[in-house]
């Protein structure tokens, strides 16, 4: 099943159960919570839930543009990494405000993911809260309950806060939650990998056993760490639901990675063709290079598509910082350092949205490239300037030797990544400090 078609289902089946479709809200968070992007679903609606905004629909569904880079929820580490962690992501989710239930929002997910998208039953495991002491929250027997209709007893399973209950510091609503995991292992794979039963493997960092979609049952606020209960919620009718997309079309499409699904082989073709290097055949480092890029360059574009320039502040730092990523990662790897990220603009556009407006695209383009131009030249023109501190370095100069000390300097004052350090170190036969141990400096 096509990207396209998996997005359109979903819709339907919400507004056939007589949802208000929303709009994804813009990617720069516009409350005043320390939160910097738009990370879920449910923040376009936190006023309602709350009680502080009147709203007309009491039974939304939307499909979400996250991004998770910074605070508590942030996959940067991950992604390239693995198969399946992105920047940026879609949130296909639907909510009760005050309507139906969690035993409604568990029927509505299951006729979603087995009936209309077919997934098989038998592959699907579901976790559930299993109480806090701590924070005096009871284990939720009720959901249990409610799933025992649908899914066999060996393949429900309880957990603590750290999996089964929502709550993220500074956005004031939380509630435990019920997960669905989808064991995506099938004949082929199964001989790979150990023929584990697949609940054992829930929650274990498995990369064939996919956390596919959240239920929240919103029943509580949370502020300095205390959770209470608040007038506003005092029923069990305020559900939050979030579902990955890409992760959805892994398991539609039948791929072990979401970067093997429809909504990457363009962007993917065209950074091969780009930057001259394949995908998937053998080359563990080419791998990790465009996994890391095309999920990169989905970020950078819609943040630019957000009206904001990449600088030294808060958003634009992040985007900043988002562009040289991808490009010291190809400077390290295949010795190229000239702009070629704007050239994927157009295809990265085509994924997102249908209608083409010329003009903005090429100002973000345009920007783009102004940005990989001024990169490059002020790691030259930094360089120039290590060179100078090299020189006149009297430890340097006496023992042939760039140490750890040397090396932070550098790279501090003028932010040049360690494989530069060590490429001038072998131009001018110097030894260097091998500095693995040091996070954060490529
Ligand atoms: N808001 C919930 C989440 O982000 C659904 O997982």
């Amino acid at each position: 099943m096509k990207y396209n078609k998996i997005k359109k289902k979903f819709i339907n089946f919400f507004k056939k159960k007589h949802h208000k479709i929303f709009k994804s809200s813009p990617i720069i968070n516009k409350d005043n919570s320390k939160l910097f992007f738009t990370n879920s679903g449910i923040n376009q609606f936190k006023n309602f839930f709350l009680g502080k905004k009147k709203i007309k629909y009491t039974k939304i569904a939307n499909i979400q543009k996250c991004i998770r880079i910074t605070g508590k929820h942030n996959d940067l580490k991950s992604v390239g990494k693995d198969n399946y962690h992105h920047t940026l992501f879609e949130m296909l989710g639907n909510w009760s405000i005050g309507d139906y239930d969690i035993k409604k929002a568990i029927k509505y997910a299951w006729i979603l993911i087995t009936k209309i998208y077919k997934i098989s039953k038998n592959k699907i495991y579901v976790t559930i809260f299993k109480g806090n002491k701590n924070y005096k929250l009871k284990k939720d027997n009720e959901t249990y309950k409610y799933w025992r209709k649908f899914v066999d007893k060996k393949n429900i399973l309880f957990f603590g806060l750290k999996h089964n209950f929502w709550k993220i510091d500074n956005f004031k609503l939380c509630g435990p939650s019920t997960e669905i995991h989808v064991d995506i292992r099938n004949n082929k794979n199964l001989k790979k990998i150990k023929k584990e039963k697949g609940y054992n493997l829930v929650n274990k960092n498995n990369k064939y056993i996919i956390e596919l979609w959240n239920i929240v049952n919103i029943k509580y606020l949370i502020k300095n760490n205390k959770i209470y209960k608040n007038k506003n919620l005092l029923s069990n009718n305020y559900i939050d639901t979030g579902m990955g997309f890409e992760r959805l079309c892994m398991i539609l499409q039948k791929k072990e990675s979401t970067y093997d699904t429809d909504l990457f082989t363009l962007i993917i073709n065209k950074i091969e063709k780009t930057l001259n290097i394949k995908y998937k055949i053998n080359n563990l480092q080419h791998d990790f290079l465009i996994k890391l890029i095309s999920d990169h360059i989905r970020s950078i574009f819609i943040i630019f598509y957000n009206n904001i320039l990449p600088n030294n502040k808060k958003y634009g730092y992040v985007l900043r910082k988002l562009i040289r990523r991808c490009l010291i990662y190809t400077y390290k790897i295949l010795n190229i350092n000239t702009p070629f990220l704007f050239k994927l603009i157009f295809i990265v556009y085509k994924i997102f949205y249908k209608k083409l407006i010329t003009e903005k695209l090429i100002k973000i383009k345009n920007n783009l490239k102004k940005e990989e131009e001024l990169f490059f030249k002020s790691i030259k023109y930094n360089t120039k300037l290590m060179s100078i501190y090299f020189k006149k370095n009297k430890y340097i100069l006496k023992n042939k030797y760039i140490n750890k000390k040397n090396i932070l300097y550098v790279y501090s004052t003028y932010g040049i990544p360690y494989f530069i350090i060590k490429k001038y170190a072998e131009k001018y036969k110097l030894k260097i400090e091998n500095i693995k141990n040091i996070k954060n400096i490529i």
